[in-house]
């Protein structure tokens, strides 16, 4: 069932308290990186739960450019980087937004993709939905169609994936 495979995923997550800031309950996804069934079934599943042909994966630096770069292959994607800003080499176009922790700003290259490519967001964890909403607006002002997005881990309470949903996008996550 859907609970099992939730709590089979939690299992291979662990909470570290106090990082990067005190009161933050940091959930840290290295472990389940570790376990190759862990991530084989991980990549399988958001496999599964995408929808319609997909043109490119969209993945947010760090760790959503793991599970963007493995799905690429079964989705017959391309990968888009999305990364903080400064680190692309050619021209770019970039969003600020609001961490649960702090202020960011992220940036693409400007000639990533063509007008109506379908893409798919990913990345490995949605809390305040601040990323991921940059995210969206930064591929929406480039032309992409953005229905789709997934996490490995939802943090609900933080209220990110409704806001999402908000949005327009369809959010699935593996781990609630
Ligand atoms: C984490 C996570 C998401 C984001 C989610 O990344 O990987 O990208 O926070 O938080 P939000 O929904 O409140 O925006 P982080 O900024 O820690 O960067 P990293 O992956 O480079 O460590
Ligand atoms: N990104 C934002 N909030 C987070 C949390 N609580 N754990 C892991 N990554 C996060």
């Amino acid at each position: 069932s859907n609970a099992n495979a939730n709590d089979d995923l939690k299992a291979l997550i662990r909470t570290i308290p106090d990082f990067p800031k005190p009161g933050i309950l940091f959930r840290d996804i290295t472990t389940l990186l570790l376990n190759p069934a862990g991530f084989a079934a991980s990549i399988a599943r958001m496999a599964d739960a995408t929808h319609g042909p997909i043109d490119l994966v969209a993945g947010i630096e760090a760790r959503g450019f793991l599970f963007a770069a493995a799905l690429a292959s079964p989705l017959k994607a391309g990968v888009l980087l999305i990364r903080k800003d400064g680190k692309l080499p050619g021209a770019t176009i970039a969003e600020d937004y609001a961490l649960e922790y702090g202020q960011d700003r992220i940036a693409m290259h400007a000639d990533a993709l063509a007008p109506g490519a379908r893409v798919l967001l990913v990345d490995d964890l949605i809390a305040t939905g601040g990323t991921a909403r940059a995210a969206i607006r930064l591929l929406r002002k480039a032309g992409a169609s953005v229905s789709q997005a997934q996490f490995l881990v939802d943090l609900p309470d933080l209220g990110g994936a409704k806001l999402l949903r908000d949005d327009g996008v369809d959010v699935s996550a593996l781990i609630s």
